[in-house]
């Protein structure tokens, strides 16, 4: 375990408890520059969001493999399939519209660079999660340039970004590229050995989906010194019963619902 590493879990946890989860939920076009400002409104000081790579190695925003679902790329385009969004240089993604799927109201928001957010993120004082979302079968290379990324444009910031991943790849990637910058293993189920993978990663946390958390997995982190998440969270009962058990972190669509207490 890196030093770096080892005296961030030895203090406290430097990340707020609420992060909203690719920048306002639902509220306005996931994973843009005009999410994290809506978050921001709301209160939010973390956010959540998903990172990939373009062809030409550029980190941006964007949480599926393909991009018609959230950009205008099929009229654009004049395509009858749905694209990769890694097959394409970022010189032609970057002049998609990323907001008018989701409303009128968004329709001049851009897909965001990694360098974008960051430069959001230290205007506004924010912290970020990071959750890196490969382009399928790039695994590895995704968390490594990622990584080194994260570390240049975060230098200065008093907390690192958090890198996330439900890819051990990804994560694996990310630690040869930067060892200092703070990992999490994401769950979606709990496939055999994900403790010891988290530990042999050298993560700081685990992010889980809420079904997954008991008193028996809260006890199995906490007993190994590791910190736990949760995401998505969107209503008070579950999120009554994660604070009980001591949750560190709750990612949530519901910014316009959960007032972030800390
Ligand atoms: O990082 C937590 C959460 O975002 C993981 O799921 O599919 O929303 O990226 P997804
Ligand atoms: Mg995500």
């Amino acid at each position: 375990m890196t030093q770096a590493t080892q005296t961030l879990l030895n203090g406290d946890w430097p990340y707020p408890r609420w992060i909203a989860h690719r920048g306002a939920g639902k509220l306005a076009p996931e994973n843009t520059l005009a999410a994290f400002a809506l978050g921001a409104q709301h209160g939010y000081r973390m956010f959540e969001c998903d990172v990939k790579l373009s062809l030409d190695d550029v980190p941006f925003l964007l949480h599926d493999d393909t991009l018609s679902r959230t950009t205008n790329v099929i009229r654009t385009w004049n395509t009858d399939h749905n694209p990769v969004a890694g097959h394409f240089a970022w010189s032609k993604l970057s002049t998609l519209d990323a907001g008018s799927w989701h409303s009128e109201q968004f329709k001049d928001a851009k897909i965001p660079t990694l360098e974008q957010v960051a430069a959001f993120c230290t205007q506004n004082n924010c912290h970020i999660n990071l959750e890196i979302k490969p382009t399928t079968g790039t695994d590895h290379h995704t968390g490594a340039v990622v990584a080194e990324y994260a570390a240049r444009l975060w230098q200065y910031a008093a907390t690192p970004p958090l890198l996330s991943s439900f890819k051990p790849e990804a994560l694996r990637g990310a630690a040869a590229a930067h060892a200092d910058l703070p990992r999490a293993l994401l769950l979606d189920t709990l496939w055999d050995g994900w403790l010891q993978t988290a530990l042999e990663l050298q993560c700081v946390a685990i992010v889980f989906h809420h079904s997954l958390i008991s008193t028996e997995t809260a006890q199995l982190v906490k007993k190994e010194g590791l910190r736990f998440l949760s995401y998505t969270v969107n209503d008070a009962e579950t999120a009554n019963r994660l604070m009980a058990l001591g949750i560190d972190g709750i990612i949530t669509d519901r910014v316009d619902f959960f007032q972030p207490d800390q």
